[in-house]
């Protein structure tokens, strides 16, 4: 066979094979959704957002477009990859004019190469006319771009036999009708679900926590004595009844003192990739030591904590019981946090419409969904969150701190950790769990309302002037995150 037959054929596998296998199986048996999401395509569009200024929407539409055109393209045997470029360009603006849902646009460039075969059916536009067509293009490519797609779907082939393999059953037998009840499985459930690849993920089953621990810090939580003055503890910000959070624009911790930021939920926290709004601890464990020592809010160190706990024989009954080393810093930590990590929120609305309860979400909401998706909220709120995994410009589009002015040291987020100067204004994407509880919104907590939290977002992040009733939908939508807490709603 001849090299560029081969690359032909190449192209044709790593489009059309690819193609149908996400189509049919969806990539999260390859990788989970959010995976895909952050790392391989959320990566490289918040790469290419970033240097070409973009619009989210118009970069989905435009790659669905190469993508549709490029498989069509090479069915057809005309053209370059040039051309089919520049007619992408031009499909993508045409259809995001159009109003339609990036995402799906760009699944269906997925598959075009399948409906351009079927369409176009074999005749004068035989794949041999395609081959020969593409002759040119491929005198110059080298041995390992022909190789590659295959070596490609080989991985993913075999990624998708090893996540079929079933695991920790020794019966043979039992394995394959187990296996094969999987595979039917999934292709019923990636043929009938719309909401495979959705960008939004339901709150993932935890593992068990030590129930000692998570009670220790649950009271730990709750204790004023982790303050200067013995009147705040963690709660009186992060107020369990209140979704977390404490309901004012700036915190107050001891003797009166307001702090420079809006409190957020500890809901969830565990899921964020980072703590704060500006991410400057890596994980719980390491952001514990913020509140209990910034002067605003309990103004205290651990060895003053530990005395002020010392004198309760209970805890340090209940510590020797549960820690082998009884009652010290670490392990007032390890229970704060632990309790912090059975602070989530499964089965709002939302999360049983996902997992596949038709009827869980108003016909109202899910056009909130569909509009939340369709002007881009989902490329910074994205995964089981619907943020917490990113850091980015607050005021994307127009710039918010002018329009607000009176700036301060906490606006300028991300740039206190890092100085760069890239990061000037950038935060940590909050997470819309639970969100119609935890107003006032945003780091400054300027927005009272979620109506104007979502005003505010489509101007300045994305660009656009929202109808009245596109907000109340998206509202909507939002109030349908709110999830339960130890079998109780919010
Ligand atoms: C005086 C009010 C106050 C107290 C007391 C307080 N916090 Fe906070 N908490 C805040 C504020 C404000 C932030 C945001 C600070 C920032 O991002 O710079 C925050 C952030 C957090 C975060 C990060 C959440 C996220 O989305 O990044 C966690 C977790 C947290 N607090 C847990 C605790 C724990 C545990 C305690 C008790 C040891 C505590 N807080 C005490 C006000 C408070
Ligand atoms: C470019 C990324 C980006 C896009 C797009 C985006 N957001 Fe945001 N969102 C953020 C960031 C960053 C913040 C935090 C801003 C701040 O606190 O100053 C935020 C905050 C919010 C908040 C407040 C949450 C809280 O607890 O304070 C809501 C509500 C919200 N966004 C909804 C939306 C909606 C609805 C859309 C679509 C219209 C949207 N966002 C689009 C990045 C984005």
């Amino acid at each position: 066979m001849t090299k560029d037959k081969l690359l032909n054929i190449s192209n044709l596998v790593l489009r059309l094979g690819v193609g149908t296998v996400f189509l049919l199986f969806g990539v999260d048996k390859l990788l989970s959704p959010e995976q895909w999401i952050i790392y391989i395509e959320g990566g490289m569009v918040r790469w290419i957002l970033e240097v070409f200024h973009l619009n989210p929407n118009q970069f989905l539409s435009i790659q669905g477009g190469v993508e549709f055109l490029l498989g069509f393209l090479l069915i057809l045997g005309i053209g370059t990859r040039v051309l089919a470029g520049i007619c992408a360009v031009l499909l993508g603006a045409i259809v995001f004019e159009l109003g339609y849902d990036p995402i799906a646009i760009r699944d269906f460039g997925l598959i075009s190469p399948l409906i351009a075969l079927i369409l176009i059916g074999p005749g004068d536009w035989s794949l041999d006319e395609a081959f020969k067509q593409f002759k040119r293009n491929a005198q110059d490519t080298p041995q390992w771009f022909i190789v590659l797609p295959w070596v490609l779907l080989g991985v993913c082939l075999l990624a998708l036999i090893i996540s079929w393999m079933p695991k920790n059953d020794s019966e043979p037998v039992k394995h394959r009708v187990k296996a094969k009840a999987k595979v039917v499985k999934l292709v019923s459930s990636s043929l009938s679900s719309k909401l495979r690849r959705e960008p939004v993920f339901p709150i993932p089953d935890i593992e068990p926590l030590d129930e000692d621990r998570v009670a220790l810090g649950r009271a730990l939580f709750h204790d004023t004595r982790l303050s200067k003055t013995n009147t705040i503890s963690c709660a009186s910000c992060h107020d369990l009844s209140k979704g977390g959070a404490d309901g004012l624009a700036k915190s107050v911790g001891i003797h009166g003192l307001v702090g420079d930021i809006n409190s957020p939920s500890v809901f969830n926290t565990r899921f964020h990739f980072k703590q704060f709004w500006d991410g400057r601890a890596e994980d719980l464990l390491e952001q514990v030591n913020g509140p209990v020592e910034n002067h605003k809010e309990m103004g205290m160190s651990w060895p003053e904590v530990i005395v002020n706990l010392q004198q309760d024989a209970d805890y340090v009954k209940r510590f020797k019981k549960t820690y082998e080393e009884g009652l010290t810093t670490d392990n007032v930590r390890d229970a704060i946090v632990t309790f912090e990590k059975s602070l989530v929120t499964p089965n709002s609305r939302f999360d049983l419409y996902l997992k596949g309860d038709d009827q869980a979400i108003s016909a109202e909401e899910k056009e909130g969904y569909a509009i939340f998706k369709r002007i881009g909220c989902t490329v910074c709120h994205e995964g089981k969150l619907l943020g917490g995994n990113m850091f980015q410009t607050m005021g994307k589009m127009a710039n918010y701190f002018e329009d607000r002015g009176n700036i301060t040291e906490a606006d300028y987020g991300r740039f206190n950790v890092t100085g760069n100067e890239e990061d000037r204004y950038k935060f940590k994407v909050p997470s819309l769990r639970n969100v119609e509880l935890t107003a006032p919104y945003f780091h400054d907590g300027s927005a009272e309302t979620l109506e104007e939290a979502v005003q505010v977002m489509s101007k300045y992040q994305l660009g656009l002037q929202l109808s009245q009733d596109e907000v109340d939908k998206i509202v909507l939508y939002l109030k349908t995150l709110t999830g339960e807490y130890e079998g109780q709603p919010l």
